[in-house]
């Protein structure tokens, strides 16, 4: 009987994050921007979820703009030219056409020679998903070097009224080059979901709800806030201690927690559960970006960076949270 030959492609022993890039927005809507329309005050934010200001995209900025321009930080930072990315994985919820999928355009347009190219649709924690993807294909060889973009425009999908959401949501990207290194660059992923909860933040209706209406609008995005912030303080820490554990590691030995930018409280909380050390430095891009779901946690990494929070060759805490509910967790080294 003929059998199946084993693969022959041969990965590296280990994968690590090569490169870094970020693309912000250009339109900054403070606090006083919001709050007339949800009966809210900048005090309230603020305490609720240390939100100062948020960016939102222009017209012009759109999903596969705000990509590219990432991406080319992020390959310029890894040393990489684009015809040497073998697989473009994008994270996203707001590439508003159901299909193709945005990969591909945006590895034609960076200039890469036919990668593997796909979406993958995690929400809030599909940037970390793509990095936990990225290391296991370097790693068994079938991929060399991956291109790992969050990028969200969920001001198209927010309701500008809903008090729970309107103040929340943000546009941006952020990328990232993952390819073989000599050392172990990024731990185990630890991954998982709990459709039960389906309903805590989701799109409010399907599209063929909302071509039968005779008022269609957007279906925007609804979310349980309450619900959603017990399960993201809690369960969420207990994710993070098992990625460090997996990683060979304890709490004390990490130097940055850069968790998905949820909401302020929500980092706090899961910093004092999983008892972080008193000297590691916690992202806190959130204050100033707002709530970018797929693209929060590469946009945050960059900012830490940038103000020498962050430095090549720490050790960071990913964990990556969102509608599914999905998750999603791994120690990395800092590029
Ligand atoms: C959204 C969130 C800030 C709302 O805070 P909350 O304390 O749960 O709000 P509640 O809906 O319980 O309402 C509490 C009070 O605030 C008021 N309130 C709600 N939204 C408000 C707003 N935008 N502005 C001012 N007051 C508001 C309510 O009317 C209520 O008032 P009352 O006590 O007089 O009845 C909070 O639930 C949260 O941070 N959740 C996590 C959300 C998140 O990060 N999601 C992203 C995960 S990817």
């Amino acid at each position: 009987m003929s059998a199946i030959a084993p693969q022959d492609a041969v990965g590296s022993r280990h994968a690590a994050i090569l490169g870094l890039g970020v693309y912000r927005p250009s339109i900054v809507v403070p606090n006083a921007d919001v709050v007339e329309a949800i009966d809210s005050s900048d005090e309230w934010i603020q305490q609720r979820s240390g939100i100062k200001q948020r960016r939102h995209a222009a017209p012009e900025e759109s999903v596969q703009l705000m990509s590219v321009a990432a991406a080319r930080d992020a390959l310029e930072q890894a040393g990489i030219e684009a015809r040497q990315v073998d697989a473009v994985i994008v994270a996203t919820v707001t590439h508003l056409l159901q299909t193709p999928a945005l990969a591909p355009a945006v590895a034609t347009e960076l200039g890469c020679e036919q990668p593997v190219a796909f979406d993958i649709s995690a929400a809030c924690a599909g940037f970390c998903h793509g990095v936990g993807l990225a290391a296991d294909m370097v790693r068994s060889g079938s991929a060399r070097h991956v291109l790992v973009i969050g990028v969200e425009r969920l001001s198209d999908i927010l309701n500008r009224q809903d008090r729970g959401t309107a103040f929340l949501f943000a546009d941006g990207a952020g990328a990232v080059v993952i390819g073989p290194s000599e050392t172990p660059g990024i731990g185990p992923t630890v991954w998982g979901s709990d459709g039960e909860q389906f309903d805590l933040i989701r799109q409010r209706e399907d599209w063929r709800d909302v071509v039968a209406s005779d008022d269609p609008v957007m279906p925007h995005l609804v979310m349980q806030g309450n619900a959603v912030f017990r399960w993201a303080s809690f369960t969420m820490a207990k994710v993070g201690l098992q990625a460090i554990d997996r990683a060979g590691l304890t709490p004390d030995d990490l130097d940055c927690f850069v968790p998905h930018q949820a909401n302020m409280r929500i980092t706090d909380a899961m910093a004092r559960a999983m008892k972080l050390p008193e000297g590691i430095k916690i992202a806190r891009d959130v204050a100033e970006q707002g709530n970018t779901s797929a693209a929060s946690i590469p946009l945050a990494l960059h900012r830490m960076v940038e103000e020498g929070d962050a430095r090549s060759g720490d050790l960071a805490l990913f964990i990556a949270f969102g509608a599914g509910l999905a998750y999603a967790a791994q120690v990395v080294v800092v590029p």
